[in-house]
């Protein structure tokens, strides 16, 4: 009698536990993608290493393409590249783009991107952090995940929007960054 009692209080239980979860999976926050609560360009410079660029090279392939496919499937490259408010590489950089890429699509130019930005100047301190697809080539636009972030961008969350705007070969590449964040803190 008593374990019936307890089966039936338990089951009760279980019952508003499930519905409140199955309740809450329908809640939606919702935002206005036209209304970031920060909005900036930044332009990121990407000099790949050659043996005799040592002094401007910013980025170097670490592990080669495998022969498969046409598209560098497997090359990984590591990055420390200057980040700049205009496209001129010259100028000022504001942030470091550090992290990765790597190569994984056989069939066309695709990118797995994982850069955080390192803000380190009186204006700004603090980093996020870019994580994502990058099929640039198959689209001239890429939205890609802010996923995080740190000082001056605590917990922020948010898309880079890349465009390349100019690209020498497998020397140099200049993305643009249309950074929209809609978490701020
Ligand atoms: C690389 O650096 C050297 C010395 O700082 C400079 O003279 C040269 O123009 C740079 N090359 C490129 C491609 O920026
Ligand atoms: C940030 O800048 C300060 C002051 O120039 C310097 O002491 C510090 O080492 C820098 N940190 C990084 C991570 O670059």
């Amino acid at each position: 009698m008593v374990n019936q009692i307890y089966k039936q209080v338990f089951s009760f239980f279980l019952s508003v536990l499930l519905l409140q979860s199955s309740t809450v999976s329908y809640v939606r926050k919702s935002f206005d993608l036209n209304k970031p609560c920060r909005h900036f360009v930044l332009y990121l410079h990407n000099i790949a290493y050659d043996d005799d660029n040592a002094a401007n090279a910013t980025a170097a392939t670490i592990v080669n393409p495998l022969g498969l496919g046409d598209y560098s499937f497997g090359r990984v490259i590591i990055c420390d590249d200057p980040v700049t408010m205009d496209q001129n590489y010259l100028s000022k950089p504001v942030a470091r783009a550090q992290g990765f890429y790597f190569y994984n699509k056989k069939t066309n130019f695709n990118t797995w991107v994982a850069w955080t930005l390192v803000f380190n100047s009186t204006k700004h301190k603090g980093t996020f952090t870019i994580m994502d697809a990058n099929p640039y080539g198959m689209e001239p636009t890429r939205d890609l995940a802010i996923v995080g972030g740190t000082g001056d961008f605590l917990m922020t969350r948010g898309i880079a929007t890349l465009k390349t705007k100019l690209s020498q070969g497998s020397k140099y590449f200049c993305l643009e960054m249309n950074i929209k964040l809609y978490e701020c803190y």
